[in-house]
């Protein structure tokens, strides 16, 4: 059974057609349901199209974010799919977004059950073997920066503009912040000294195509898996045994003992083997 995934993209959609030529390729075990855009004149739609897949929009102008939000969930909910992988979807989500896609969530119908594999968040633990949460949202986003540093719309600029020697891609788990949440898979590229941002965005941009299907193919096979980390409000033994409990700690402003998004991870999946490593951060908000 492949794994089912809708897209959100607001504009070229080359990081959707990565996905959509691995799956024509057979690199990638998935099916595209359907690919959605706040701007009806994004390029990706009628690439979308040509790859013959569905497609829906709906323009945020003239309506407030709740009214959006609203729409686009119900919009979705008439598709099938497992996650919602954003694309260069440059919105903010919110909560009533995120929570209609909650792991476990009836509202999104889902075909993991009839999957060998639980899609599960395992927290890798050297010592204590591995934790299985379940709360979490099935929403994924790919980001152009070694997050959390250059959260924002405008990663690769912020980033060449700092001057940084290494960059790099995330894709994470989308929680309530911005460009924030579990981190499924993190890679570097250099700066290379004769670098204009052009170059180093094409160097980038090339790194994308190749992690965010390669992420998704990995979730088809093995589910989700991160190692665990350390929260600026808590110890990553904290959020083990909250883990272990079947909770995730709170966070902080959000009320004790409901089940947010999941905690910040530091590391990607494969160092599972190595020890945990802390890390934490939070942009301002802006876009996915
Ligand atoms: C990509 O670089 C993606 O990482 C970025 O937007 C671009 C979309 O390009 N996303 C973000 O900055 C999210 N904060 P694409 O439409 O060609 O895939």
């Amino acid at each position: 059974m492949p794994l089912k995934v809708a897209i959100l993209v607001s504009g070229r959609g080359s990081n959707m057609a990565s996905i959509l030529e691995a799956i024509k390729e057979k690199r990638l075990d998935a099916q595209v349901s359907v690919v959605f855009s706040n701007n009806p004149e994004a390029p990706a739609l009628s690439t979308a199209r040509k790859f013959g897949v569905r497609t829906e929009s709906l323009s945020h102008r003239g309506m407030s974010r709740r009214e959006h939000e609203e729409r686009v969930v119900e919009i979705l909910s008439r598709y099938e799919f497992d996650f919602v992988v954003l694309a260069g979807y440059m919105r903010v989500l919110t909560p009533l977004f995120l929570e209609a896609f909650k792991s476990g969530s009836k509202k999104i119908p889902s075909e993991y059950k009839q999957l060998t594999l639980e899609p599960q968040l395992i927290v890798k633990t050297k010592a204590e073997g591995d934790v299985t949460a379940t709360s979490f949202f099935r929403v994924i986003n790919i980001h152009p920066s070694l997050l959390p540093a250059f959260p924002g719309a405008h990663a690769y600029e912020d980033a060449f503009n700092y001057g940084v020697r290494l960059s790099g891609i995330t894709v994470h788990l989308v929680d309530e912040k911005v460009d924030h949440g579990a981190i499924l898979a993190q890679e570097t590229f250099v700066r290379l000294e004769n670098d204009d941002l052009e170059s180093f965005k094409a160097r980038g941009l090339a790194l994308e195509h190749k992690m965010l299907p390669q992420v998704l193919q990995d979730i088809s096979r093995r589910g989700i898996s991160i190692l665990p980390f350390k929260r600026g409000d808590g110890s990553a033994e904290e959020v083990l045994s909250e883990a272990k409990a079947g909770r995730m700690p709170a966070l902080p402003g959000s009320e004790a003992g409901e089940p947010p998004a999941l905690p910040v991870p530091s590391a990607v999946s494969e160092l599972a083997e190595a020890s945990a490593i802390s890390g934490s951060g939070a942009g301002e908000p802006t876009a996915q």
